[in-house]
């Protein structure tokens, strides 16, 4: 199959969060199961470890100046969509550095979607490849789809498309007067084309003009459909129901290895936790916490918003610091939330350690030296790091929702003997979280126990290969459409 998969932002060039995890393994994956699969992403600044060069430059009729087209000469192949005066800025790929949305970012993600439809049309110079399938990722590659449907009313043939929900909450919504500066024609602007409330969303023209839909989790498939989770696309969702599937997403199983982990002090595997303990102490040193190797460690690693549910992790730290816990967080996001926490740190030094920025090795040795893990989401469309924290012997506490549900087995379940990983609570409330948080408190006290659960955590298989696999069974049935 002939692939062509369009994202924000990719590992190792660009990272916010889950999505460039995927960017990054997915393609890889379904390269070596044989799919000639090639990356279209933007140039955000020169990758440093790469060999490329530039393939040609593409008009696309609302820009000054013509866009380029670099490629990698490394498999899956990358193109990467060069325009620095829409990409190459100080501050992320959606927000300045003030946590403030790019006010052009409407015009910024339209470029890449108007290129990624001219390389998927086979009309770039030179390039002589054409797909069977596009498949696109969140909003900001939602007018992919609309844009083929487009070409189809002037007659072209179009490759088939598949949309992939990584998270409903950013819709990419905008005024209706942007659909002029886009050359966008303004008869689909309704409730069953790309309106959504008043606004022009982006993500709304995804979900209503790909052939499929898929999402990262079967249980946020279901979710969704929902009043509680739909975040007013339930309507649309339940009535495309039969087209839109659930596959959770894998780990890069190279990159977080703990018997290999080059970030990590001394490593370890399920049958020998030595090292894992080595961890804990290092981590400890690093940052600062009382060099307790007995004490309870809990750690965090998270957008600092409100779907993490980091409001309730301020809920309830007073009482678990209280009760001779230690709590290590990484995170970056809202700025009251990082305020807070850096207050709460300041009240507890030695027990609760608040690191503020993005910081990949700090993620590693967390994973690996806290006992159990945070991730008290409010909606989690698939999540990486319980996953993360599985493989690294480090027992999750999630909400029961989205991908969190359908990883994470509670140690009371005992109708699921051999699967029980983790701490599971069913209500996203602070006293729910509280009330898990000191059932693993307690079951750490119990060093056999605590192992078992650990070596069945570490036991579990989240390998790319088996999402890879669903996603070509995906798209070979979308291919096979009549
Ligand atoms: P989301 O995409 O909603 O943020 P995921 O759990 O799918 O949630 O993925 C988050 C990814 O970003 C993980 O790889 C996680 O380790 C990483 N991450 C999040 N915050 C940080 C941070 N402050 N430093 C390093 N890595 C982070
Ligand atoms: C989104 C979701 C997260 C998911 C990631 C990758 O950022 O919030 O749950 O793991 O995308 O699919």
């Amino acid at each position: 199959l002939q692939i062509l998969f369009v994202l924000s932002e990719m590992v190792p060039y660009s990272k916010t969060g889950g999505l460039a995890d995927v960017g990054g393994a997915l393609p890889l994956a379904l390269q070596q199961l044989g799919d000639d699969i090639r990356v279209l992403v933007p140039w955000y600044g020169r990758p440093e470890q790469n060999e490329m060069h530039r393939l040609c430059a593409v008009n696309v009729p609302y820009t000054h100046e013509p866009a380029e087209l670099w490629i990698t000469t490394n498999r899956p192949q990358v193109y990467f969509l060069r325009y620095p005066a829409y990409y190459e800025r100080e501050g992320g790929p959606y927000q300045n550095a003030l946590g403030q949305d790019w006010p052009d970012n409407p015009r910024r993600f339209a470029l890449l979607n108007r290129v990624a439809v001219e390389l998927a049309q086979g009309r770039i110079s030179g390039l002589d490849w054409r797909p069977d399938l596009v498949h696109v990722h969140d909003w900001q590659t939602g007018l992919i789809p609309y844009l083929l449907e487009l070409e189809t009313r002037v007659g072209s043939t179009r490759p088939a498309t598949l949309f992939t929900i990584h998270n409903l909450a950013y819709q990419g919504r905008f005024d209706p007067a942007i659909m002029n500066e886009l050359h966008l024609p303004g008869a689909d602007f309704h409730w069953q084309g790309t309106e959504l409330y008043g606004a022009f969303s982006f993500m709304k023209a995804g979900l209503v003009y790909s052939d499929r839909l898929s999402t990262v989790s079967p249980t946020y498939a279901q979710e969704i459909q929902t009043d509680a989770f739909g975040m007013g696309l339930q309507g649309l969702l339940q009535q495309r129901a039969s087209q839109l599937s659930g596959i959770l997403n894998g780990v890069d199983e190279v990159h977080w290895n703990p018997r290999a982990d080059p970030y990590l002090p001394a490593h370890y595997h399920a049958r020998n936790l030595v090292g894992k303990s080595q961890c804990k102490i290092q981590l400890q040193q690093q940052l600062g916490l009382e060099s307790q190797p007995d004490t309870f460690l809990l750690g965090m690693i998270s957008r600092l918003v409100e779907q993490k549910g980091i409001d309730m992790v301020l809920d309830v730290l007073p009482d678990l610091l209280q009760r001779g816990m230690q709590v290590a967080i990484l995170g970056s996001g809202e700025k009251h939330f990082e305020a807070r926490l850096q207050e709460l740190a300041a009240i507890h030094p030695g027990r609760l350690a608040v690191h503020i920025g993005f910081d990949e090795g700090l993620s590693h040795r967390i994973e690996a030296g806290a006992d159990a893990f945070l991730m008290p989401s409010r909606f989690e469309p698939c999540g990486l790091n319980q996953m993360y924290s599985l493989r690294y012997g480090t027992l999750p506490i999630v909400h029961q929702t989205g991908g969190l549900a359908d990883t994470v087995v509670d140690a009371g379940d005992i109708a699921r003997d051999h699967e029980r990983n983790g701490f599971v609570f069913s209500m996203a409330h602070s006293d729910d979280l509280h009330h898990a948080a000191l059932r693993a408190a307690a079951l750490f006290q119990q060093p056999a126990a605590w192992q078992r659960l650990q070596q069945q955590a570490m036991a579990g298989n989240y390998s790319w290969e088996h999402s890879a696999l669903a996603y070509q069974r995906l798209y070979q049935q979308i291919l096979a459409r009549p």
